[in-house]
């Protein structure tokens, strides 16, 4: 049994030549990763459905290359993930971040189930998109690491997050899944836990927002997390390891407070 705080993945940490392909890169976490990770030496693959930020991204980071798609399109994602295997040629792809994301406030006393159903296609569905997209090729390689960006709002219920978190906990449940499939088939897993990040998702929400850090912050952690072999990551660590806390709270002792914390 492996010790407490040893690498759960191959750590990640030369990222020199290396092919990546972040899913979600247009804007906030995953540009910030895909420029940290380019300042790295990576050659970096960017995804979102906004083709000029994806373009602006490529010209001011030489080497990298733009894939325009659309997440909830599965046929899109099998066509791009053939391009990207055959860009990064017979070393394949060192990663795989899936950091597409979709949010808006839900509550079910004002229960729109296209909102719901929005979610759960760009937070969840896109993933599976994804994974019958690459499995394939990470598992005839034997290598290769896959990432999700969930969130702390996946740990339990929240105010306001009826559509979001449990696509967040789904993500959560399929990567712990994934990597008892994977890890053995030498692939490395992991689930990114951010707790409030500045981007244009979080710029809609009126509420003062705690311990809240910068793209590029989350970003340095994201490396950080991968140089370890972490399986999750959270930060930052003074707002996540609360929330990871009140996990352990008794059901009647966590809504009271929440609803404590939050006025809800
Ligand atoms: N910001 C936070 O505080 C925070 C906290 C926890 C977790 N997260 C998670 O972090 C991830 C990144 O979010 P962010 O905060 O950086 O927000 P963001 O700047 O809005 O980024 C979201 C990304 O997802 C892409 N996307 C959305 N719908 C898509 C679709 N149908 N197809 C392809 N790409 C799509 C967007 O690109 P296009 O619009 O160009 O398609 C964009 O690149 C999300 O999974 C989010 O849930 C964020």
């Amino acid at each position: 049994m492996a010790f407490f705080g040893a690498p759960l993945n191959p750590p990640l940490r030369d990222w020199t030549g290396r092919w990546v392909w972040i899913i979600g890169a247009s804007s906030g976490i995953g540009r910030a990763t895909a420029a940290a990770l380019h300042r790295e030496g990576a050659r970096v693959i960017v995804s979102a459905r906004q083709a000029p930020a994806l373009a602006d991204f490529v010209r001011g980071h030489p080497g990298c290359v733009a894939l325009p798609l659309d997440v909830g399109d599965a046929q899109a994602l099998r066509a791009a993930a053939l391009q990207v295997q055959g860009q990064a040629g017979p070393q394949g792809l060192a990663l795989v971040l899936y950091c597409a994301g979709h949010y808006r406030a839900q509550s079910a006393t004002a229960f729109d189930l296209a909102e719901m159903q929005q979610h759960l296609a760009v937070n969840y569905g896109g993933v599976l998109h994804l994974l019958a997209a690459v499995l394939p090729q990470l598992l005839s390689a034997g290598r290769g690491h896959l990432s999700l960006v969930g969130s702390v709002a996946g740990y339990r219920g929240l105010p306001m997050s009826l559509a979001y978190g449990p696509t967040k906990a789904a993500l959560n449940n399929l990567a712990e899944n994934l990597y008892l499939d994977l890890h053995p088939r030498g692939i490395g897993v992991s689930i990114i836990n951010p707790g409030f990040v500045q981007t244009p998702l979080t710029a809609q929400n009126a509420f003062p927002m705690p311990a809240l850090i910068s793209a590029d912050e989350a970003a340095e952690r994201m490396l950080q997390g991968w140089a370890r072999g972490r399986f999750e990551m959270n930060f930052p660590r003074r707002f996540t390891a609360w929330v990871r806390l009140l996990r352990c709270l008794p059901d009647a002792w966590y809504f009271a407070a929440v609803r404590r914390t939050t006025g809800a």
